[in-house]
């Protein structure tokens, strides 16, 4: 990787993934926006910032011209509670600008990394150390954009070998940008909640899990893979990975660990309910951890720990 285009660069993961790259990388870093949620502070001090949407080729066409782009990241997308309200918009985002972007990478001689999520799977997927490769049959928009995004990822290297590499993200918890609408959000909100009320009102039912994982995890899964043997990858898109799976019971229970006094009541919010019981209680990652070292860092109680003393510095 030496010149690189993020797509979608001020959302959860761009944020922070825009920042890690040039801090890393010597080259260009471009953080590619929409008008609509335009760079500010260090993300657009420290580096180059384009409009890129990805619904238009040609925007990301020029920037890649410009910059000499070798490698892009693409992280425009509706999230899966946004997604199911705008389901065309979805599509529109999800699979034309993934064609978009595949298109200009086939032209042009780019690596592409796409995210796919726990969201590519479905009710009639195995729950518990869901396989790498099994039944996808998701019932949201969300989850068939993500589906129908690995197999157009995966037939661009067979067909016209574009390096096309991707990862199956749980839900994301970071302290840096808050999330953009995704059915593990509570796990994000609970943290800024115990620090801003000391209490919260949790819209996931208690013994519901899902795969999460800490941020800083997340972005050294990006760069890992994307620096990869390629000879070793038996997979491209996309591998699943995994570090912790939880309930909200236990994530409550890590929190009053370190503030005794926090308070947790139930709100549940039917459509994100829905969507978390379709999707797995937790992943098997060994394939990522064969073909690539795919290893995380960070469980529960130490997530916790940093998220609370990195929030309470910022927030109080
Ligand atoms: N955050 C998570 O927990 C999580 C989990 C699994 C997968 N993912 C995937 O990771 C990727 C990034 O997620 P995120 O959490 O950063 O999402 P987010 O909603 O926080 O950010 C999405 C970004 O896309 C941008 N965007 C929207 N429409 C666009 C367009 N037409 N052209 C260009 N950019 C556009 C938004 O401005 C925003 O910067 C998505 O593909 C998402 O599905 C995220």
């Amino acid at each position: 990787m030496k010149n690189i285009l993020i797509i979608g660069s001020t959302g959860q993961i761009g944020t922070e993934l825009t920042m890690h790259l040039r801090n890393h990388y010597q080259g260009n870093v471009v953080a590619g926006y929409i008008p609509a949620a335009a760079p500010k502070g260090e993300l657009l001090e420290s580096g180059p910032a384009e409009v890129v949407d990805i619904t238009n080729a040609q925007q990301i066409a020029d920037t890649v011209e410009k910059y000499d782009i070798d490698t892009i990241f693409n992280l425009a997308a509706l999230l899966s509670a946004v997604a199911e309200a705008k389901p065309q918009l979805a599509w529109h985002i999800g699979l034309g600008g993934l064609f978009n972007v595949l298109e200009v990478a086939r032209e042009k001689g780019c690596a592409v990394f796409t995210p796919s999520s726990i969201g590519a799977f479905g009710p009639g997927t195995p729950k518990d150390k869901t396989p790498q490769d099994t039944v996808q049959r998701p019932q949201t928009m969300y989850g068939v954009t993500k589906v129908a995004g690995e197999l157009l990822g995966d037939y661009y290297h067979k067909r016209f070998g574009v390096d096309t590499r991707s990862v199956r993200f749980p839900g994301l918890i970071s302290n840096v940008a808050l999330p953009g609408g995704g059915t593990t959000d509570y796990a994000v909100d609970i943290y800024y909640k115990a620090i801003q009320d000391g209490s919260f009102v949790c819209p996931i039912k208690a013994g519901t899990f899902m795969d999460m994982m800490y941020m800083p995890d997340a972005l050294h899964a990006m760069v890992q893979l994307m620096e990869a043997d390629p000879t070793r990858l038996k997979h491209r898109n996309s591998f699943n990975i995994a570090s912790m799976s939880f309930e909200p019971e236990m994530i409550y229970a890590a929190i009053k660990k370190e503030m005794p006094d926090f308070t947790m009541t139930y709100e549940v919010d039917e459509l994100r309910q829905q969507i978390a019981e379709s999707w797995p209680n937790s992943l098997d990652d060994s394939c990522a951890r064969e073909e690539w070292d795919w290893s995380p860092t960070y469980d529960l109680d130490s997530m916790t720990r940093d998220m609370l003393e990195k929030l309470s510095a910022r927030l109080k």
